[in-house]
């Protein structure tokens, strides 16, 4: 697709459903694949394996997701007609930074340099195999996504020789529409939702939030509001 055939799909899908996003997508892409944090994306999954059973699912694994999560991703893999894929770091970097550093650096120095190695690396590995991606950003989610289209160039990981396809189908939906369609379609859910959390991230990164509490609250607590992308969507905010 060139950009101006993606400029002319974002004005069509602009507000449309989740489900209609996600044919529009599949239709014109066949590799292509779902982008599964083991949260309320679950919602993605299920209408995507409806459209295309079969469909590939991949899971960044950070190494320190949370044990409702794992238990969580093999749920999924089992309830689901997918082929799930969870995606390790590279071993030799990421011994490398904890040897140098700890486990826990990113409370000194910012959670860039372990989001890189943990999830960046592995996504980019990932997404040189495909020509577009489906995640499960909202616009309602952060102060940094407010623009996020339903349908871009990949603002990130796109280059000339590589074009990719970038497909937000959940961009327009809320929290509260989200939960409904689980509640509504019976589909399994993290029990991390039981306990107050919100978003769901890595365990030491993520922790539950106040009734009143933005979401984005329980994510890099320590950080600035407007810092707290990991470079999985950054540079959907500049197009603002
Ligand atoms: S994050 O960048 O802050 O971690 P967030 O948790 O809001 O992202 O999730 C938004 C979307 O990014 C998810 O719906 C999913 O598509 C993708 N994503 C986030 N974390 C992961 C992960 N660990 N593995 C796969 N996809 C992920
Ligand atoms: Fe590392 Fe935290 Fe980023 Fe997970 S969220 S990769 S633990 S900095």
């Amino acid at each position: 697709m060139t950009h101006a055939d993606i400029e002319t799909l974002r004005t069509e899908l602009a507000d449309r459903s989740p489900r209609t996003v996600l044919e529009a997508a599949l239709k014109r892409f066949e590799r292509i694949a779902v982008s599964f944090s083991g949260a309320e994306d679950v919602v993605l999954v299920d209408m995507a394996s409806r459209l295309r059973p079969g469909i590939e699912v991949f899971t960044l694994d950070t190494g320190r997701l949370h044990a409702e999560t794992y238990r969580f991703l093999e749920e999924v893999r089992e309830r689901f007609p997918i082929r799930l894929e969870v995606l390790s770091p590279d071993a030799a970097e990421l011994e490398t930074m904890v040897r140098e550093k700890g486990l826990f650096s990113f409370y000194r120095d910012g959670h860039q340099e372990c989001c890189g190695i943990r999830k960046v690396g592995p996504l980019r590995r990932k997404l040189a195999t495909l020509d577009a991606w489906i995640t499960g950003q909202r616009r309602d989610q952060n102060p940094t996504r407010q623009a996020v289209p339903e349908v871009e160039a990949d603002p990130a990981f796109a280059s000339e020789d590589h074009p990719l396809v970038k497909f937000n189908p959940l961009a327009g939906w809320t929290s509260i529409q989200v939960w409904d369609y689980i509640a509504a379609c019976d589909i399994p859910f993290n029990a991390l939702h039981l306990k107050g959390y919100v978003s769901i991230g890595c365990e030491p990164c993520t922790r539950p939030i106040r009734p009143g509490q933005h979401e984005r609250e329980g994510r890099w607590w320590w950080e600035d509001a407007l810092k707290k992308e990991c470079g999985l969507h950054i540079g959907d905010s500049s197009k603002d």
